[in-house]
């Protein structure tokens, strides 16, 4: 329900904000916790600041634009005229971390016009929600400009302090940098941006990757990202220490010289500001999804949340090889435990997979390597027209693994490697997604690794953002929903197209298996929680046993203990959720339980604690069963923490087991030892739990 309403909008000739504005007008949140100021300076650009209650949180900001072939739309602009409205509605998510979603906002539309020829139009929508801030940028029809090259967008963000910043390298390709925790002036984007694994980034200036996270002096917790990004680039933010403040800093195509070019009239997508007293807070936002639009696939029913194995792990310790061949090899010890060909996408194999799934109660299996192509594929330039996604190798007969599969209750999780050849994808779409649809597979797992073909395009410019949004709307005509590794970052669009069900952008779990550095830091993912984490599911890959990956891989580990990794189900949020590790890694580990009991689709999230970096606890309930799981991880520091069990039903019974760290558990000197009980819990109890080094705890509670 959208309704104009009545709130104060002051629009005269004072000073209010800064000392040479001359045009104000406001929106209130709901609450009136928070409020966003906007001003036109005396000589006519666009500025706008946030506050809290009487504290600001953004200092005044100023907002505009370059063009290729037009001079810049940055002042000389005045108010015609500006429109109020607000919203108050709950959607429903078809799968997600909880059932409904209240959207709530106040709305400011600014509209402007440029006072001299060519008299240009530009309008702002400015929307306070009680948990944070947006805007965005809209180019109305306009007699004399049909279209419009954006060189740069100069979209500013004034920051009240030198605040603690977890951030990583502004990079054009690749999320899949560490975070960094600095204080903001201490931001070093260019010292971050080599790394021996990631040679295919493309860092031009200081500027962060979104979300970018912050702690104020005063313990506010800010996050800034970007909603609704379509047909549009990707947003970095460049740094500027001096004037404690960042900019919009736009990925570009460097084979076309710009960075975006649109029709008029369009939208760029919402800047957004999570604010937040607590750190919990920032995760049980739902600002970033209600920015955008609802539903446009209506039911999506035939795409299920699931727990699923994979023929992969195998490839990362360098069991087996993606291709038949034998080229693309993982591993650092080739011994002769390993005799002819290691392929590891067999029909064999994946029967092997189907067998230990549906003993489990797993719903997927993912088979990467059953095509063909994979021979040319790290380290090759010319890649256009290699990869085929309908012929297997010839040791793999999809058709059968898809039918044992289907007699034992487990789908195939199809993968599409596309080695960033886009334009190879797009001429095989539809007849891959069309192949899926016969076998009835609804799900894949696509990935872009290495420099984007054709060379000058990044996989955040609006070039690959259209490639990706394309491929995954055409999907939905097959049925199809999409997981993309190396993929645009995540921006909300799930809530309007529900199959885009996860993705990678992220150092994920493959990094322990090879990464050069050691792997991912004991403090990754509660870090990763706090950032990346708001901006959407995460396929990260958890549940890895063998730890110390021995015999496979002997110079790399998991930085965490078994109980962190159980604890990954619940803290980190996807509707697929991979047991990742071997089969045979699982035989015989009573821990396992937990991965069989878990859920993977919510009724509702409830952040227990935590702060970035350091903790944090969060408990789902399941959908339809009421069953309720907790997970707690920490990061090289042990810690004990209080989870209080209000959350649960006074009425109902639970059957609940508690998998903590054993009290010699360490992340590196005994990663393995994990204690499991039986407890008794009621709503009134409060519990405290031990984490190790690196470490975790997870609950299940079963109701009877
Ligand atoms: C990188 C992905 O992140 C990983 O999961 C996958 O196994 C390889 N690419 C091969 O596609
Ligand atoms: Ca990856």
């Amino acid at each position: 329900m959208k309704t104009t309403i009545p709130f104060l909008v002051i629009l005269g000739l004072f000073n209010c904000t800064s000392p040479d504005s001359t045009m104000i007008t406001s929106v209130p949140s709901p609450s009136e916790n928070i409020t966003i100021n906007f001003s036109l300076q005396e000589d006519g650009t666009p500025s706008y600041e946030v506050m809290r209650g009487e504290t600001p949180v953004i200092q005044p900001s100023t907002l505009g634009f370059e063009f290729q072939n037009q001079a810049a739309l940055m002042s000389g602009l005045e108010i015609t005229g500006t429109d109020t409205g607000s919203d108050d509605e709950t959607w429903e998510m078809p799968w997600g971390e909880q059932r409904t979603v209240r959207n709530r906002y106040n709305e400011l539309v600014v509209h402007l016009q440029e006072k001299e020829a060519p008299n240009r139009l530009l309008d702002i929508y400015f929307r306070a929600y009680n948990d944070g801030v947006a805007f965005h940028y809209h180019f109305p029809e306009q007699q004399g400009v049909d279209s419009l090259i954006i060189t740069d967008e100069k979209t500013q963000f004034a920051l009240t302090g030198d605040h603690t910043c977890w951030w990583q390298p502004g990079d054009w390709d690749i999320y899949e940098h560490l975070y960094n925790t600095s204080s903001f002036t201490e931001i070093d984007a260019i010292a971050k941006r080599d790394h021996p694994d990631l040679n295919s980034s493309y860092i031009p200036e200081n500027a962060v990757n979104t979300p970018v996270t912050m702690r104020t002096p005063d313990g506010l917790h800010l996050s800034f990202h970007e909603a609704a990004l379509i047909d549009y680039a990707g947003m970095t933010l460049r740094i500027d220490p001096e004037n404690l403040r960042m900019e919009s800093g736009l990925v570009a195509s460097d084979r076309l010289g710009y960075k975006v070019k649109r029709v008029l009239p369009f939208s760029t997508p919402w800047r957004t500001i999570q604010i937040s007293e607590d750190a919990a807070g920032l995760i049980e936002s739902k600002l970033i999804v209600n920015l955008n639009e609802p539903n446009k696939l209506g039911d999506v029913s035939w795409f299920t949340p699931m727990k699923y194995v994979g023929i992969w792990w195998e490839m990362h310790l360098g069991i087996s090889t993606w291709d038949m061949e034998g080229t693309q090899d993982m591993s650092t010890y080739t011994t002769d435990q390993v005799t002819g060909s290691k392929h590891g996408a067999t029909t064999e194999n994946a029967k092997r997979y189907i067998d230990f799934a549906a003993e489990n109660g797993i719903k997927g299996l993912l088979v990467e390597g059953w095509n063909t192509g994979w021979d040319h594929w790290i380290g090759f330039e010319d890649r256009e027209g290699v990869f085929d996604f309908i012929t297997s190798y010839p040791d793999y007969d999809i058709e059968e693994v898809v039918r044992y599969g289907r007699e034992k209750g487990v789908e195939l999780i199809m993968h599409h490697e596309t080695s960033a050849a886009p334009r190879t994808y797009d001429q095989q779409m539809d007849t891959a997604y069309a192949l899926m649809q016969s076998l009835g597979v609804h799900s894949v797992k696509s990935g872009y690794v290495g420099p984007i073909i054709p060379k000058g395009e990044y996989h955040h410019g609006q070039w690959m953002v259209n490639h990706y949004n394309n491929a995954a709307i055409k999907a939905a005509d097959y049925q199809v929903a999409v997981n993309a590794h190396e993929p645009i970052k995540a921006t909300g669009l799930r809530r309007t197209y529900p199959n885009m069900i996860a993705r990678e952008g992220l150092r994920g779990q493959e990094f322990n298996a090879w990464a050069s550095d050691g792997g991912n830091p004991p403090e990754h993912l509660p870090i990763i929680a706090f950032t990346r984490m708001l901006s959407g599911p995460i396929d990260f890959t958890p549940g890895v046993f063998n730890i110390k990956m021995e015999p496979y891989k002997e110079g790399n580990q998991v930085n965490t203990t078994l109980a962190h990794q159980l604890a990954l189900y619940v803290v980190i949020y996807s509707p697929v959720q991979m047991a990742a590790d071997l089969p045979e890694s699982y035989e015989g580990q009573p821990a396992f339980q937990f991965i069989r009991d878990v859920g993977v689709n919510w009724e509702r999230t409830k952040v227990l604690n935590g702060e970035v970096g350091d903790f944090v606890t969060i408990a789902r309930e399941e959908r339809d069963t009421g069953n309720w799981f907790v997970g707690g991880i920490t990061n090289e520091e042990a810690r004990t923490v209080t989870v209080k069990f209000d959350f649960l039903e006074e009425e109902s019974e639970y059957l609940v087991r508690l998998y903590h760290d054993g009290a010699d558990a360490h992340w590196n000197d005994n990663p393995n030892s994990i204690e499991i009980e039986k407890i008794e819990v009621f709503p009134s109890n409060e519990m405290e739990i031990d984490m190790a080094p690196g470490g975790g705890f997870a609950i299940s509670l079963i109701k009877q």
